[in-house]
């Protein structure tokens, strides 16, 4: 079986349809600071409302724990989705209840509403298959069809991504259809070389995709608050930098293993060190071998990757024909700690094959820093699920619309 696309559903002139997208946007005092999402869901609601399909349109925002809470409302996404489209956008006040059922009932063809917030619903999460089941069902009801199109949520087997999928006649969207033709690529037979870079904090997060890509790249750039754990595991100090105590083991494993694979598993030479976290800290670069060696002694952390690693990746990148890159290489959001996010960015512009940027803490730092979504080959919407893809997991939400991998 092959993924369903939207042909595989008929005509949809007059019919409702209802579209999962993922419209997790971050926020900052209720303005949308990246509006990334909103923009890649565009092309499959615009797809449904030319063909005259009525458009329902459903997302998560945060994790608001299964109650309604306004800062996790999906108002402004409705609103920003309507400037975007520059056509009207309904927004109705809840997911399942007489507010949706009302604006759902009001529908015109070619029109679209938003429906609130998802997990305002605790059965969208729930572990319980039933009480998931029996959620999806209450959607299902509002819609002749349904459209999945959250990339970024395919690797969670959550009502409104798996069982309103079995609920009703589903395809994926273009959104999903594009960042398959890409990934596709990462883990068929990319071009060589093939480099992957990581960043982020969370060395727990990226474990099972380091595991699985080390036999499969040719260089791996460690960097972002994870590259400490590294740096303990190869026996360095690193002061009160991110820690992660209990993985340092199986982080020396894939030191050994890279080794054994013949697989370049580059680190850090340098760091940048602060005084504190915050964008007033002192701060001054240090070899690995030295963190700890500034007035601030132990209580130093490091907060972005030196000038001498950022080049030298910078180096690597450009040179490469492949390139995969999830997670900042430092705290960007701190104007002191933003230059290896910055290199690294640029040098994924100056690639001469695919480069790829993974992830929404990643899309949004290009963007904060100025780079334009046309300078990379792909922007993936997707941060836990393109890992996850990478990793060859099954992923339910792709799964369900007869994707196999
Ligand atoms: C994301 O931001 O990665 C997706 O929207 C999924 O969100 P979640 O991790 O809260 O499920």
């Amino acid at each position: 079986m092959t993924l369903r696309t939207l042909e595989s559903l008929g005509s949809l002139a007059g019919r409702t349809v209802i579209v999962r997208c993922d419209l997790n946007v971050p926020l900052a005092d209720g303005e949308i600071t990246d509006d990334g999402r909103v923009r890649a869901s565009l092309p499959t609601i615009n797809a449904l409302t030319s063909q005259g399909a009525r458009v329902v349109v459903i997302s998560h925002l945060g994790r608001p724990d299964g109650a309604s809470d306004p800062r996790y409302s999906l108002a402004p996404v409705a609103e920003r989705l309507g400037e975007l489209l520059g056509s009207p956008v309904t927004f109705a006040t809840d997911t399942v209840g007489d507010a949706a059922k009302d604006a759902v009932a009001s529908l015109a063809d070619g029109g679209i509403v938003v429906l609130e917030n998802l997990r305002f619903n605790p059965e969208e999460t729930s572990k319980s298959d039933e009480e998931r089941a029996a959620f999806a069902a209450k959607l299902a009801a509002f819609g002749d069809a349904f459209v999945s199109d959250g990339f970024g949520v395919v690797h969670r087997k959550q009502a409104s991504v798996y069982e309103l999928a079995k609920a009703l006649p589903s395809a994926a969207g273009l959104l999903i259809v594009a960042e398959l033709d890409v990934l596709d690529r990462l883990t068929g037979n990319p071009e060589r070389p093939y480099t992957v870079v990581l960043g982020g904090s969370k060395v727990s997060d990226k474990l099972g995709v380091i595991g699985h890509l080390l036999p499969r790249v040719n260089t791996l750039l460690i960097g972002g608050g994870m590259l400490f754990t590294f740096l303990k595991a190869q026996g360095f100090e690193v002061g009160s930098s991110l820690l992660e105590r209990d993985q340092v083991e199986t982080v020396r494993g894939y030191l050994q293993k890279a080794q054994e694979l013949g697989v370049e598993l580059i680190l850090p030479t340098d760091v940048v060190v602060a005084s504190k976290f915050g964008g007033d800290a002192e701060h001054e670069v240090r070899p690995v071998s030295s963190i700890e060696d500034t007035p601030w002694g132990a209580s130093g952390l490091g907060l972005d990757i030196g000038p001498d690693t950022a080049a030298k990746f910078a180096e690597i990148i450009r040179e490469s024909v492949t390139v995969f890159w999830n997670g900042p290489m430092g705290v960007f959001e701190l104007e002191p700690f933003a230059a290896g996010t910055k290199q690294i960015a640029l040098a994924l512009t100056e690639t001469r094959g695919l480069s790829v940027v993974g992830g929404g803490d990643s899309a949004a730092a290009v963007r904060a820093l100025g780079f334009d979504d046309d300078q990379f080959g792909h922007i993936s919407t997707g941060g836990g699920a393109s890992l996850e893809f990478l990793e060859g997991k099954t992923l339910p939400g792709l799964e369900v619309l007869g994707w196999q991998s």
